[in-house]
């Protein structure tokens, strides 16, 4: 009984350490992803360059990504997400897109 309980009480001990290591590691790997989804998730610069290649070149030429400045963007999707009938989530991925491509 005795020594059951010695072996068992290190291995509690080691497992209990290796739980919280990895919850720590898991809240900041979790925390980091938060961080990368609001800077930019992947998909909508995906989802926006596909908006983009399909809607802004119906009414007039395609506008170079580097034409712009990240600011001049914003303004130029604000009018033309109205002109091209893009839903709020269309447009903001197609600015992320024409902003980390300028
Ligand atoms: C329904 C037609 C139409 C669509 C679709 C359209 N545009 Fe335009 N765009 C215009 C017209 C008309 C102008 C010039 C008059 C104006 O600025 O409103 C213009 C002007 C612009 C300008 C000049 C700067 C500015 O803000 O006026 C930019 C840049 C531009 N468009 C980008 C885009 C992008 C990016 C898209 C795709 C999201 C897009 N356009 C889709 C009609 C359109």
């Amino acid at each position: 009984m005795r020594t059951k309980l010695f072996t068992l009480v290190p291995i509690a001990a080691i497992s209990a350490v290796l739980g919280l290591g990895m919850l720590a590691a898991q809240t900041t790997a979790a925390a980091e992803e938060a961080k990368a989804t609001t800077q930019s998730d992947p998909m909508q610069f995906v989802n926006g360059s596909k908006t983009w290649a399909n809607t802004c070149a119906r009414c007039h030429n395609m506008r170079d990504p580097k034409s712009l400045r990240d600011d001049q963007w914003r303004a130029a999707i604000a009018h033309m997400r109205v002109r091209a009938g893009l839903t709020a989530e269309e447009a903001k991925n197609v600015l992320v897109f024409l902003q980390q491509s300028n």
